[in-house]
């Protein structure tokens, strides 16, 4: 044909496939050459205006021309399924932003263990845990709570089955006291944070699983003072220095005497506010010096060991420190609430 050159085009072709890198350009390149339009159309087009004698070649010629452009074609594309799908298409724009990635944060109860258990640690108490599968023993025997008290009841507390094995999901942090001064001599002070259950149904202001952290201290010549002024200290650094507290009496089998203690409403300074139902002042724990019975069930001597031991609820200190009125918020997984911690 005259004016196309079968191998002049032929190397064309071979050096602009090279250069491909995308499926698109690929695509530019296929319709460029084998479209309706396209160069080889054009070629076979052209047949019936050649001399007789020069058709049959150039026709098988732009015919294997037309099989060497498939092949390359084919080959090309082989190499991009293995690339991801993005840069099959498109060049990678270094200038545009990047995908923000979602950084976690630590959730608010977490948060407020860890606040706490560092002011006892300042304070030279160790932390310890222990597990939420308990022994009946540890969690109502070894305590000093007597077989008719209301929270033995099934109803009141997740036992395991078969029941005569006597494991149950612990419903405080007591139990650990139990372990520990089993397995330790005093002095001792330690901190225990944790998960506790309780089967009540699920409100504003309950859960059936929350935390606690309890702390106990163990040695000779402990006295009440000492807990009082270990819990001024802890309420002072999480409520601020201008709380004032007071312990009203109240009664755990665990300890004796026993007291829970309360802070000036937070909210309203001791005015009375609708947090504090009007009265001014807010309840933040139990505690106690350790009953007598408990240090005998673990082997101390009564006689020559005295302490003092307290359990708070995690969820309550949080919802007061950060004014959370439900505390279902707090497992919800809502990120509009978890991201203002
Ligand atoms: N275990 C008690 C509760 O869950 C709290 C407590 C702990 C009271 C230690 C006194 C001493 O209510």
């Amino acid at each position: 044909m005259p004016g196309i050159d079968i191998a002049v085009l032929q190397k064309t072709i071979e050096e602009e496939i090279i250069k491909i890198n995308s499926s698109q350009e690929l695509e530019a390149f296929r319709l460029k050459y084998l479209g309706r339009k396209g160069v080889i159309a054009g070629l076979t087009a052209a047949i019936p205006t050649l001399a007789k004698e020069e058709r049959a070649t150039f026709g098988q010629q732009a015919n294997a021309m037309k099989n060497r452009l498939l092949e390359l074609i084919a080959e090309k594309e082989k190499s991009f399924s293995g690339q991801p799908a993005a840069t099959q298409n498109q060049a990678i724009d270094i200038g545009m932003p990047g995908i923000a990635q979602q950084i976690g944060r630590v959730h608010p109860i977490t948060q407020v263990v860890e606040e706490i258990c560092t002011i006892f640690t300042r304070m030279g108490f160790s932390i310890v845990e222990g597990p939420e599968i308990e022994t009946e023993y540890n969690n109502f025997t070894g305590l000093n709570i007597a077989l008719e008290h209301p929270s033995r009841d099934a109803f009141d507390t997740f036992y395991l089955k078969p029941q005569e094995k006597g494991l149950l999901l612990r419903s405080h942090t007591s139990p650990v006291q139990i372990r520990v001064m089993k397995s330790c001599e005093p002095p001792l002070a330690v901190v225990v944070p944790g998960r506790v259950y309780r089967p009540d149904a699920t409100d504003a202001s309950h859960l059936f699983m929350f935390h606690q952290i309890e702390g106990f201290m163990v040695d000779a010549g402990i006295r009440f003072s000492d807990l009082k002024g270990i819990l001024e200290t802890f309420a002072k650094a999480v409520f601020g220095d201008d709380i004032k507290m007071r312990f009203r009496p109240h009664f755990f089998p665990f300890t004796e005497p026993s007291a829970e203690m309360d802070i000036s409403c937070i909210i309203c300074k001791g005015k009375g506010c609708s947090v504090c139902g009007r009265k001014g002042w807010l309840e933040i724990l139990g505690s106690g010096m350790i009953h007598p019975n408990v240090f005998e069930h673990v082997g101390y001597d009564s006689k020559k060991y005295t302490g003092f031991a307290f359990g708070m609820g995690i969820e309550r200190i949080a919802m007061l420190k950060y004014g959370i009125t439900d505390i279902r918020m707090f497992c919800e997984n809502d990120l509009r609430f978890l991201n203002q911690f």
